[in-house]
């Protein structure tokens, strides 16, 4: 993507930034969005007309308080893959953007993306891929690279500072000049912690092509949990990309047996739960003992699938449900 960009340390700020300076490159308010985009007010405003409507992107029964009123009516979700629901958003509401994820828990299906694509060109609506998760995960950028389907504004973050603060914005040159015709700034953004540990990553993960080697082992991973569920004859289903794969166990007590396996795994010396962010530094080696412990706490859920209580072995209360696509 030949442009323009820019950076700021937090995933949240860069997607207002995003949507503000698209919304002065379309010269339209309303927002089609589909994923997770951080907390501000633009993006809970969509739970502003239906309490519901962050529920399946986000967590259920956010409240938008807070946010102006005013905003009701300025932000609509669409589901993935869903091309159908997008179609009558921009039949019914001028909209003038779309902000999405290229891939949430499951991949896109056939033809979704460019048809996104072509009806954004179609309607003049500025479309933005929020890549802030999905970037350097699959490719040496964004997962839109896989896909062949070109945004005209991206969101960076997250793997590409390696844990420091870092997200970049960038986009189509003629559509972040509108930049200048608003008011973006911030005292912290010459902050050079956030950038120079990018600059590194980016260089580490270059010459290393770390997005193989994780993606490799997060299969690696899925085919462990998948082994040991198959072992105790446990139902589970996976999701997420092989390098933030996750499973959930089909029983009505998953979140029970979810916050049994952090319990258990922290007494082994493990942070774990059901899903994992996966890192260079997930050798062979530390995946075989990481799944050698797990084994018997799988054993455990097995037992408590027939019969045993499982609240009986929890030492503290059901852990909360997490983000709609971390359950
Ligand atoms: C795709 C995406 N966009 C935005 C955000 C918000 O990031 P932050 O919490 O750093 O503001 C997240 C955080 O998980 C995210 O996954």
């Amino acid at each position: 993507m030949g442009g323009h960009g820019a950076v700021c340390p937090i995933r949240g700020e860069a997607n207002a930034i995003a949507v503000r300076i698209a919304r002065a490159a379309s010269g339209r308010d309303k927002v089609a969005i589909c994923g997770y985009h951080g907390w501000h007010d633009w993006y809970l405003a969509a739970n502003l007309s239906d309490g519901k409507n962050l529920a399946g992107h986000l967590l259920p029964g956010l409240e938008p308080n807070g946010v102006p009123q005013e905003l009701r009516g300025s932000v609509f979700p669409f589901q993935y893959n869903a091309l159908d629901q997008l179609e009558r958003l921009i039949a019914e509401h001028d909209i003038g953007v779309i902000k999405m994820e290229v891939s949430r828990n499951r991949g896109p299906a056939e033809g979704f993306l460019e048809s996104v694509r072509k009806l954004a060109t179609e309607h003049g609506i500025v479309l933005i891929f929020d890549e802030c998760t999905s970037g350097f995960r699959q490719t040496f950028g964004g997962l839109h690279k896989l896909y062949g389907v070109e945004p005209d504004m991206a969101l960076f973050g997250k793997a590409m500072g390696n844990g420091y603060g870092i997200t970049a914005v960038i986009g189509r040159r003629e559509i972040m000049e509108a930049a200048q015709t608003t008011f973006i700034s911030s005292t912290f953004w010459t902050e050079r912690i956030g950038p120079t540990a990018a600059l590194k990553t980016l260089d580490v993960m270059e010459r290393e092509a770390s997005w193989d080697t994780i993606t490799a082992t997060g299969l690696k991973i899925r085919e462990g949990w998948t082994e040991l569920a198959t072992r105790h004859g446990l139902q589970i289903d996976l999701w997420g990309l092989p390098a933030l794969s996750g499973f959930t166990i089909q029983s009505k007590n998953a979140l029970a047996y979810k916050t049994l396996i952090t319990q258990e795994m922290l007494g082994k010396g493990y942070l774990a739960g059901n899903s994992v962010y996966v890192s260079t530094e997930h050798t062979p080696a530390r995946l075989a003992a990481f799944l050698e412990a797990l084994d018997p706490v799988f054993g455990l859920i097995a037992e408590c699938e027939n019969g045993r209580d499982v609240t009986g072995l929890l030492k503290g209360p059901i852990a909360h449900a997490g983000f709609a696509r971390l359950n």
